[in-house]
């Protein structure tokens, strides 16, 4: 358990400076395992939010750290280049859909949000339509915490209201409803239509996470949707973000979600596993046609560009992460383990306090009718050996892809058990 210092002086993510939920003190990490300081060892079923795909520790990714730090840690990206950031570009363009071809790199994933957004608005500002400033997106989504990221994500979960002088106004289309298993119903992208009958004058983009809403609730949708809303974004002058920030790189089965429909989007937002889970790291790609459009515009450059933009240290981690990933069996190691977790998580369905279980490649959901037990439930399962992080009604699985079927059983009877144990 995390000592009184931390509680007291260090924020965590969505917590607060004060005794409040639990946290606990890691000293090793190696494969799936993460080691804490009383010497227990955990299965990690979280991959430090969908980053850590590969495992901690690996030997590959460490040597390319290793040998990077040796030539040079950083320069700045003004004015300078280097082969970490042009190979980790060339890469980036090779595994992507043709259209997306330039790269812009950045910090975190809610900075390729805000990065992505400001192209989008650019882009219409190129072209005189300067009313074209707001965005779209969908009711249960979720971009990221900073102030453009968050104007983007659900409004009731981003509580909104609280931030309301400061939020940029946006629209909200409903979350969609339609199944991937089910078949598809028109009616599903209606919202999505009626914002933009209303206001395509004044949105630049419609943003959102394809198939899989993430941290707004790990909803899985269908790709019909996608291809629906490509046709409205055409139809009505709006460019289309696809944030697969988390979903990038294997997590739903194909590379990138998007691969699962004909849809390619504008704007395409990638972060967490682009390093394997090693550095912070992200990337927004955007068309030839949205680059070009921007350079012919008001200032005729793109106004952004961060200090630490295209960091060596992470861009030669992620070249080595997508080699890696690229050289592995991903494909048969995430069909294996949504096999694994559909068989073995249907059995929570008996559990009383189990609403719903859905499977979506490397992804396992148990879906609560009641809010978790944020103090009680993370303890529970660290007592059986597994790293597990629920929130609100939602229990849930992303393991490393090289997770073997019985640790991925461990974790899966752990979280069988633990939520059991909270049926009452
Ligand atoms: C879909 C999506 N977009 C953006 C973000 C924000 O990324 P970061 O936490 O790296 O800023 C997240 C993080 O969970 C995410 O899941």
């Amino acid at each position: 358990m995390g000592d009184s210092f931390d509680h007291r002086h260090i924020w965590h993510p969505y917590s607060r400076v004060a005794p409040s939920t639990p946290v606990f003190n890691v000293t090793h990490a190696e494969g799936v395992y993460l080691t804490l300081d009383d010497g227990s060892r955990l299965i990690d079923g979280m991959s430090s939010w969908w980053a850590a795909i590969h495992g901690y520790n690996h030997p590959r990714l460490n040597e390319a750290l290793q040998q990077q730090s040796q030539t040079m840690a950083h320069v700045m990206f003004g004015g300078l280049t280097h082969e970490p950031a042009i190979g980790l570009a060339q890469r980036l363009i090779r595994i992507t859909a043709r259209p997306l071809d330039t790269v812009f790199f950045s910090d975190s994933g809610s900075v390729a949000v805000e990065v992505a957004m400001k192209m989008a608005i650019q882009f219409q500002a190129a072209q005189g339509k300067l009313q074209k400033q707001h965005f779209l997106s969908l009711r249960k989504g979720y971009h990221g915490d900073t102030v453009g990221a968050m104007s983007v994500s659900d409004p009731d979960n981003g509580m909104h209201s609280l931030f309301a002088r400061t939020l940029p106004r946006q629209f909200y289309a409903d979350a969609p409803q339609c199944r991937p298993e089910q078949s598809w119903d028109e009616q599903d992208i209606s919202s999505l239509h009626r914002q933009l009958c209303e206001h395509h004058e004044e949105i630049a983009a419609v943003i959102l996470e394809p198939l899989v809403q993430g941290a707004g609730g790990m909803r899985f949708y269908h790709p019909a949707y996608l291809e629906a809303a490509r046709q409205l974004c055409d139809e009505f002058d709006v460019l289309l973000i696809f944030d697969e920030i988390a979903t990038g790189f294997g997590r739903t089965g194909s590379l990138f979600a998007y691969e699962q429909t004909h849809v390619v989007p504008d704007i395409l937002c990638l972060g967490k596993a682009i390093t394997g889970g090693y550095m912070t790291l992200a990337a927004t790609l955007a068309t030839r046609v949205v680059a070009e459009t921007i350079a012919q515009g008001e200032p005729g450059i793109f106004m952004h560009g961060p200090t630490f933009m295209g960091n060596p240290l992470a861009c030669s981690v992620a070249c080595a992460s997508i080699d890696l990933l690229l050289e592995s069996p991903w494909q048969q190691r995430v069909l294996s383990i949504e096999r694994q977790l559909r068989q073995e998580l249907s059995h929570c369905l008996q559990l009383g306090n189990v609403a719903d279980v859905r499977v979506k490649g490397a992804i396992g959901v148990v879906e609560l009718t009641h809010p978790v037990d944020l103090q009680r439930m993370p303890e529970a399962f660290v007592q059986r050996g597994v790293w597990i992080r629920p929130f609100n009604h939602l229990v849930y699985l992303m393991p490393p892809y090289i997770i073997e079927s019985e640790q991925l059983t461990q974790l899966t009877t752990a979280m069988m058990e633990t939520i059991a144990l909270f049926d009452h």
